[in-house]
């Protein structure tokens, strides 16, 4: 049993294409209407959620420097000051209200439970292909919110940058690479998963070598051709960057009675939307401090993927993570509770056709200044070992912290408790 986990917690690592890697957890640094790099300056349509560096703020231009601008971040690595995010992820019950899903941390992140976040994954190509990591001020985006139908070439490597896994039991399908059909899906999966569903999204990872950022935010920057491993990027994008890989966790597990589900379909839809699934999204400012991600790269290529196997970076602990916060700063409720449609103006769009943004939106469009939040952050008790121990039959070292945190180790038995009373509140 043991094993089986620990496999799991290295889920690349383990397998035959494994390349050098970095993954850590980070927590989730806010929930709100912020989306700096498309809407610099404004609220944005839909509901983000963020981790990183508590730089993070409404316009945040190239020129920043987020290691100094920030006091702390919700990475493991302390040195990581960049930010991440991506869509929430909303229940609609069947009377039509809606409620977010709680995020929850991944296997062997421990120890502690991070509260919401993603996992990031820093790979370096393999077969000693030269490579660059970002420069400052480097941003990008993967993925189309307004997209609703599987409308990419299933040649082409972007057809396969974002995918989901239903996970059953405690068994994520520990040696498959994300992104392989079956069991992964390009839509939200269609029954219910009874150990949450898992996001997995590649960013691109050829780089034109020139712009840190594109109009777009993702002209810049091109997949590899052939699939995510040892492929040789465009001629158009020849500079190869590390290929950043963000897997995010939802507990589901409130949300799987079948009789609150819709008769044809499922009852998941992101922040603008989107109950299809297609229009997943993720977006990246890098933030590392000096050369702390090159030296990471330089070293790290054992391919673990636990935090500790990477000595030339500093790690915090858990709560360090989850007590970096920042707060709302839209004055609306996107969290915790049932709400009576999505913030913003994001009815749900179902295709094939692109989405379209609503005119006239009405909705909360001024930032508030709210303090910090001081109650304890909410983090869910996923159904899978969450801290690396190490025993496995090839033996890693064993993370000399896990013992002290033996309640966090494993789920507890029992199936959580009803929607209204799980949402992780913040
Ligand atoms: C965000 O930007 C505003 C306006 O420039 C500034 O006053 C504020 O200090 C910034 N917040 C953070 C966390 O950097
Ligand atoms: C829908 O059901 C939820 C859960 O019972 C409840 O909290 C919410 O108020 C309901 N919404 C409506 C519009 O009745």
């Amino acid at each position: 049993m043991q094993s089986k986990f620990l496999l799991m917690g290295a889920t690349l690592a383990c397998l035959p294409y494994a390349h050098g890697l970095i993954r850590f957890g980070c927590s989730q640094l806010v929930t709100e209407r912020f989306d700096p790099l498309v809407t610099p300056g404004e609220v944005s349509p839909h509901v983000h959620q963020i981790v990183g560096g508590n730089a993070f703020n409404l316009t945040m231009h190239p020129d920043n420097d987020l290691p100094a601008l920030s006091t702390c971040t919700t990475c493991r690595f302390v040195e990581d000051k960049s930010n991440y995010w991506t869509a929430a992820l909303y229940f609609h019950h069947p009377n039509g209200s809606f409620i977010r899903v709680p995020q929850m941390a991944n296997h062997n992140t421990g120890p502690g439970l991070q509260s919401g976040g993603m996992t990031i994954y820093y790979f370096q190509p393999n077969g000693g292909i030269p490579f660059t990591v970002f420069p400052k001020g480097f941003r990008m985006i993967v993925g189309n919110p307004m997209r609703r139908s599987n409308d990419i070439n299933p040649t082409d490597t972007a057809a396969k940058a974002t995918t989901f896994r239903c996970f059953e039991g405690d068994d994520p399908g520990s040696t498959i690479v994300p992104g392989t059909f079956p069991p992964d899906t390009f839509e939200f999966p269609k029954t219910p998963c009874d150990a949450g569903i898992r996001s997995n999204i590649y960013f691109p990872q050829c780089w034109d070598g020139v712009n840190v950022d594109s109009p777009d935010h993702s002209s810049h920057v091109a997949h590899p051709v052939g699939g995510f491993f040892n492929t040789p990027c465009p001629p158009s994008h020849p500079v190869r960057i590390p290929l950043l890989f963000i897997e995010i966790n939802w507990d589901t597990r409130p949300f799987n009675d079948l009789s609150l589900w819709p008769k044809d379909g499922q009852p998941f839809v992101f922040a603008m939307g989107d109950p299809t699934g297609y229009g997943q999204h993720a977006d990246y400012v890098f933030g590392w401090e000096g050369d702390s991600l090159q030296r990471a790269m330089d070293v790290c290529t054992g391919g673990t993927g636990i935090p500790w196997h990477c000595p030339v970076l500093t790690i915090q602990d858990t709560e360090d993570m989850n007590n970096c916060r920042q707060p709302e700063k839209v004055d609306e409720v996107v969290d915790g509770a049932y709400i009576d449609k999505l913030p913003g103006c994001n009815p749900l769009q179902r295709g094939p056709a692109q989405a379209t943004m609503v005119p006239n939106c009405d909705a909360p469009s001024t930032t508030v200044d709210a303090p910090v939040p001081t109650e304890p952050p909410a983090a869910v008790n996923p159904p899978w070992v969450v801290c690396n121990d190490g025993s496995n039959t090839t033996p890693l070292p064993i993370n000399p912290y896990c013992s002290e945190y033996p309640l966090l180790t494993r789920a507890p038995q029992t199936q959580p408790a009803v929607p209204t009373a799980t949402v992780a509140g913040v």
